[in-house]
C-alpha cells in the first residue's frame, strides 16, 4: 500500500497547514509535525493507519487531544483525495485518529495486483546524482559468504550465503545493479606452509596438468599445519615460500593456484545445491593495492609507528586489558594484514570506473565476531576520506548457528559438520517424511516426484530456518523444527501454494479477470489488506536488510490464506463470489512465489 499511504501522506499534510496554519505554529508545534504523522495501524482492529499527533499537540496547545483529533478529522473529510481514498476517520481512546482504506480503493487495487508483476513494488528510477566524477549511480555491493581457501567453509559462511543472497534478490528486484562479492581468503602466510607441504608431497603437480586431486584439503591442511608447528626447517621454507609467492615466483604461483582451483570446486558444489550466484574476488585481488593504502594513510597522518608497525588508534578502542588498541596496518615485517585488505577494498569499491567499482552502497555480511572489525575499518575510512558524503557502508552482523543443545554445531562424534552432509540430511529427512506421508494418504508418486520435492523441500527448510530468525540473534539448528508442516517453517509456506496451485487443478480458473469483484466475508477483507502489505515489506527489507520480516509476513499471509481457504468456499461459491475468490487465490500465490524467490527459496506444485 506504499501508493495509498503516500496519498494519504499528502492529504494530511494538507489537512494539517489548514488545521495549523505555518505561519501561526511555535517551533514546538512545527517540530511535532515535521516528518511523518501516518503510521500504520498498530492492530488490525484499529484500520490499517492511525495519526497520533493529537496527542503530543495537545500540551503545547492547551487543548484536549479528542477536540484536535476532531479538528484533523473533520478537516480531512473535506480532502477530496482523502474521502475518494478512506472512509470517515474514526477518534479512538485519548485522541488517536484510526483510518481505513474504503473497499472501493482496495478492490481497485486487487484489480491492479493481478496484472501486476511486480505486485505494487515500484521499480526505482535513479535520479542521475553525481558522484565526485560525474558517474550514475545505483551500484550496490554485497560481501557474503567469503570463506578461505584449504579450509572447511563452515556454518557461519553457510549462514552469510543464504542472507547475502537474499539480501542480494531484493535489493535487485528493487532495481539496484548488485555486484554480489565473495570475498574468499586466498591469500597470507598460510599458504607458505601449504605450497611448500605440496611440493614436497606432489612436486610433479606443478608441472603435469590434472595430475592431482587433493580432494581432502582440509585434511592436507592439518598435516601441513602439523609439520609446519613440529618441524623447524618445514617452518623457514614456509617462510620464504610465502616471500617467493609475493614476488611473484612462477612454481609458487602454480602451486597457489592448484590449492585455489581445488577449494574453489568444493564451494562451487554448495553454491550450486544453493542455487547461489557469486563472483569471485578474493583477498589476493588487492594486493597491488596494499602500498597505496599505506602511503594514502601516511600522508594523511594517520599511522602511527607502534614498535616497528604501523598502526591506527581509534577513539575508544581498547583491548582486554583496557589500553588503547591499534589497529595494525602493516606488521613490522612489512606484512599486511586482513584490515589492510579491507581497506583497500572499501577504496577500490567505492572509486568510480575506471579504478573501481564505484558502489554507492556497501553491505557486508558476516558473523557478529567480527562487528569490531568492520567498526575499525569503516571508522579509518572515514578518517582517510574515503566515503563520499551520498555513500553508505554497513556490516550485516548474523548469530552463532547452535545446536538444539545451545551448543556449537557438532557431528555425533564430535566433530564440525560438513555443509554438504548437513545439506545431504535435511533433503534425506524430507524424503523420509514425504513417503511416510504418501503412506499415510494411500498416495502413489514416482521416484522422480519424491526426488524433487524431497530435495526442494530440504534445501527450502534449511534456508528458510535460517532467514526466519531475526539474524542478529543466535539460531538453533534443528532437522526437526525445519522440516515440521506446522509453524513458521519453509514446509508450511510451500503447503499454502501447493493448495493453491490444488484449487487450479480441480478446475478453478487462477488467471480469469473480470470487473465486478465482490467480497462480503471478513476472511476475504482480512486476506485483501494482508496481500497489500506486500509492497511496503520489501521496502522494509531493503531498508533494514532483515529478511525476517518477508518471512514473518509470508507466514501471516499464508495462515490467512488458510483460514480463508477453511471457512469460505471457493470452486462451490455462486458468482461472482467465486471468480473473486478465485482472484485473491491468485494473488496470493503470486505474492507467495514472489516472495520466496525474494528468499532464494524454491517452491512447488504438488508436495
Ligand atoms: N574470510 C572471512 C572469514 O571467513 C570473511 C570475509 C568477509 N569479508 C570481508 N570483506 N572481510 O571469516
Amino acid at each position: 500500500m506504499i501508493n495509498i499511504s503516500a496519498k494519504l501522506e499528502e492529504a494530511l499534510n494538507r489537512t494539517l497547514i489548514k488545521v495549523f496554519p505555518k505561519e501561526n505554529r511555535s517551533s514546538k508545534t512545527a517540530s511535532i509535525l515535521k516528518g511523518s504523522n501516518l503510521v500504520p495501524a498498530s492492530k488490525p482492529e484499529f484500520g490499517d493507519f492511525q495519526i497520533n499527533c493529537a496527542l503530543s499537540l495537545a500540551k503545547e496547545i492547551k487543548q484536549s487531544p479528542r477536540v484536535i483529533a476532531k479538528q484533523i478529522a473533520d478537516q480531512l473529510q473535506n480532502d477530496n483525495e482523502f474521502i475518494k481514498i478512506c472512509n470517515p476517520p474514526l477518534i479512538a481512546g485519548p485522541g488517536f485518529i484510526n483510518l481505513s482504506i474504503n473497499s472501493k480503493t482496495l478492490i481497485s487495487e486487487i484489480h491492479f495486483r493481478l496484472n501486476d508483476k511486480r505486485l505494487g513494488v515500484p521499480l526505482k528510477q535513479f535520479s542521475r546524482k553525481k558522484t565526485g566524477e560525474g558517474k550514475i549511480n545505483n551500484r550496490v555491493i554485497i560481501d557474503f559468504s567469503s570463506p578461505n581457501i584449504a579450509k572447511e567453509m563452515h556454518v557461519g559462511h553457510l549462514r552469510s550465503t543464504i542472507i547475502g543472497d537474499s539480501l542480494a534478490r531484493v535489493l535487485e528486484f528493487c532495481g539496484y545493479e548488485v555486484l554480489r562479492l565473495n570475498h574468499v581468503g586466498d591469500w597470507g602466510t598460510q599458504f607458505g606452509m601449504l605450497i611448500t607441504h605440496l611440493k614436497e608431497v606432489v612436486p610433479e603437480a606443478l608441472h603435469t596438468k590434472d595430475v592431482v586431486e587433493i580432494s581432502d584439503l582440509v585434511n592436507f591442511y592439518r598435516k601441513a599445519k602439523k609439520r609446519f608447528d613440529e618441524d623447524k626447517t618445514f617452518q623457514s621454507k614456509s617462510r620464504s615460500e610465502v616471500v617467493n609467492l609475493q614476488a611473484g615466483d612462477q612454481d609458487s604461483l602454480i602451486a597457489w593456484q592448484l590449492l585455489c582451483n581445488q577449494s574453489r570446486k568444493e564451494f562451487q558444489k554448495i553454491y550450486d545445491r544453493l542455487d547461489i550466484k557469486l563472483t569471485e574476488r578474493g583477498e589476493s585481488f588487492y594486493n597491488k593495492f596494499l602500498v597505496d593504502v599505506i602511503n594514502d594513510l601516511k600522508i594523511k597522518n594517520l599511522l602511527i609507528n607502534d614498535q616497528g608497525a604501523q598502526c591506527i588508534f581509534l577513539n575508544g578502542l581498547v583491548g582486554k586489558d583496557g589500553k588503547p588498541q591499534p589497529i595494525i596496518i602493516q606488521k613490522s615485517d612489512g606484512g599486511f594484514n586482513y584490515a589492510t585488505t579491507d581497506l583497500a577494498a572499501i577504496k577500490y569499491r567505492l572509486t568510480p570506473p575506471p579504478h573501481g567499482d564505484g558502489a554507492f552502497r556497501l553491505i557486508y555480511v558476516t558473523d557478529a565476531g567480527q562487528a569490531s572489525h568492520f567498526y575499525g575499518v569503516f571508522q579509518i575510512a572515514k578518517l582517510a576520506n574515503w566515503i563520499p558524503a551520498h555513500c553508505q557502508i554497513e556490516h550485516v552482523p548474523f548469530g552463532l548457528v547452535q545446536g538444539e543443545d545451545g551448543k556449537k554445531l557438532k557431528t555425533r562424534s564430535g566433530e564440525t559438520i560438513k555443509l554438504v552432509d548437513l545439506l545431504d540430511e535435511a533433503i534425506q529427512r524430507a524424503r523420509k517424511d514425504l513417503k511416510d506421508r504418501l503412506k499415510n494418504e494411500s498416495r502413489c508418486e514416482n521416484e522422480s516426484f519424491i526426488d524433487q520435492v524431497s530435495n526442494t523441500v530440504g534445501i527450502a527448510a534449511i534456508k528458510y530456518a535460517d532467514l526466519s530468525q531475526n539474524r542478529v540473534s543466535n539460531y538453533q539448528f534443528s532437522f526437526d523444527k525445519m522440516l515440521s508442516l506446522q509453524g513458521n517453517t519453509a514446509p508450511y509456506l510451500l503447503y499454502a501454494l501447493v493448495r493453491i496451485a490444488g484449487i487450479s487443478r480441480k478446475g478453478g480458473d487462477l488467471n480469469k479477470s473480470c470487473n465486478n469483484f465482490q467480497f462480503n466475508e471478513p476472511q476475504e477483507w482480512i486476506l485483501i489488506r494482508k496481500i497489500l502489505h506486500f509492497d511496503s515489506i520489501v521496502a522494509e527489507v531493503e531498508k533494514e536488510l532483515l529478511p525476517n520480516r518477508l518471512c514473518g509476513y509470508l507466514f501471516e499471509l499464508s495462515q490467512i490464506f488458510n483460514r480463508f481457504y477453511d471457512q469460505v468456499p471457493i470452486l462451490k461459491a455462486s458468482e461472482p463470489s467465486r471468480t473473486s475468490r478465485l482472484a485473491l487465490c491468485s494473488i496470493t500465490a503470486d505474492t507467495l512465489k514472489l516472495g520466496m524467490s525474494l528468499l532464494g527459496i524454491p517452491t512447488l506444485e504438488r508436495m
